[in-house]
């Protein structure tokens, strides 16, 4: 039996729990690597497609794999007419991260090899999901407009067609080209909270939809993906605040968090936050719209310095600060914003999915079980009296 390590009460930071071979963090560096490879270099180089096949596979591919697993995912992204079918019926107030979260089982038990667990078929249901999550996206925010969903594009870029399904306008290059880079930066984080419930549900030898559904769960909390939401609702409440500093230094005061800012692992500035704060300035500038980007960066300052001053000096932008303005840029309403770091994920979801299946970095699978210390009611072994409901009237 393994030794019992007593780490209560810390949301397990500091406890590493398995061993991965998928990525990488330096969180005293800033230094994010997906199997091996630095997170700028894929950024600034690579493709959503290339690193979906990276995190996957492991390696990169060469142009004849590329091509053949961009092939895969355009001819997976036919959603099942009965899922699209049944959105119509759904109310249009629910909210997109719900509607996704409930929509994979159904894009579950439409899958021919569900219950298939070979890696072969887990990696077919992964290009399936990578797939078909951005198509629900694009289709439940055209029904709950009133619109029609929208057949993909296959000429487009996976972030392209996204862009196109949700609008029905041709994105610009540009446009799409960045969010692609959006969709490299968010592919995977190691042991972050959705892809530890993945890995946890897995474990007990659930099938990958399953697991993927407790990401979206987990991933759909306002101190994970759902931060960029709140982020927006931050920038649209100080759109026309006065006193930026002053709202900063408010919040602080009142023990509230500056949505974006601080994470459990790194110490200095998000490696991913760089690329995206000048994504946001280029793209402002591009549309005339400067102003997110000014309020942002005004927000950023002010806490910073507070920050400072009050010695957590620790706290910098995370992904999820310029995310929010940036996808404000591209169109992309606030309750959308979590379920396009959903679509980048779920490359991630999948592959520590199956290396937790197959065990792919460690000896064998295990059932995660960890324990908790009792502190409730104790009356000794033999349990409390029962009294029966009767008696406690
Ligand atoms: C992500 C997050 C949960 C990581 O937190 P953590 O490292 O576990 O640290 P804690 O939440 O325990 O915070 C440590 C201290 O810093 C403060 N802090 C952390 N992030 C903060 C923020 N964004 N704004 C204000 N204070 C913050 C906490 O209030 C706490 O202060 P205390 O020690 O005086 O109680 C936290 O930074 C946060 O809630 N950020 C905002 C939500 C967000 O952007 N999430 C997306 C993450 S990618």
């Amino acid at each position: 039996m393994a030794d019992t390590v007593r780490v209560k009460n810390i949301g397990l930071r500091g406890v590493t729990v398995a061993d991965t071979k998928i990525s990488f963090i330096d969180g005293e560096q800033g230094i994010l690597i997906y199997r091996g490879y630095r997170i700028e270099e894929l950024a600034e180089r690579s493709s959503f497609m290339e690193t979906a096949y990276l995190l996957l596979d492991g390696a990169l591919p060469d142009r004849q794999e590329l091509d053949a697993f961009t092939a895969r995912v355009v001819a997976a992204r036919q959603v099942p007419e009965f899922i699209l079918n049944n959105l119509k019926t759904w109310p249009a107030s629910a909210h997109p991260m719900d509607v996704l979260q409930a929509c994979v089982p159904l894009l579950g038990i439409a899958d021919p090899e569900l219950r298939v667990e070979t890696r072969e078929s887990n990696l077919n249901q992964a290009i399936r999901l990578i797939a078909r999550i951005p198509v629900v996206v694009a289709a439940w925010h055209r029904v709950r407009n009133g619109l029609e969903p929208l057949p993909p594009d296959n000429t487009l870029t996976h972030a392209g067609n996204f862009l196109w399904q949700m609008s029905g306008v041709k994105p610009d290059p540009e446009m799409a080209r960045d969010l692609d880079v959006c969709l490299v930066l968010h592919a995977d984080h190691t042991f972050n909270a959705s892809t530890f419930a993945c890995r946890e549900v897995v474990s007990t030898r659930a099938h990958m939809y399953a697991g993927v559904t407790a990401g979206i769960g987990a991933l759909s909390g306002s101190l994970h993906g759902g931060a960029n939401a709140e982020v927006i609702k931050m920038l649209m409440r100080l759109k026309s605040e006065p006193d930026v500093a002053g709202w900063v230094r408010q919040q602080l005061a009142n023990n509230q968090k500056i949505m974006g800012m601080g994470h459990a692992v790194y110490k200095t500035m998000d490696p991913r936050a760089r690329f995206l704060k000048e994504m946001a300035e280029r793209l402002g500038k591009k549309l005339g719209r400067e102003h997110w980007f000014q309020l942002s960066s005004a927000i950023e300052t002010a806490a910073l310095q507070e920050f400072e001053q009050r010695g957590k000096t620790t706290i910098k932008p995370n992904v999820d600060f310029y995310s929010a303005p940036v996808y404000h840029l591209m169109g992309i309403t606030a309750d959308l914003m979590t379920t396009i770091f959903a679509m980048s994920r779920i490359a991630g979801w999948c592959a520590h999915i199956i290396e937790e299946k197959f065990a792919e970095a460690q000896g064998k699978p295990a059932l995660y079980r960890p324990e908790a210390e009792y502190v409730g009611e104790y009356c000794g072994l033999m349990g409390c009296a029962y009294e029966p409901l009767q008696a406690r009237d």
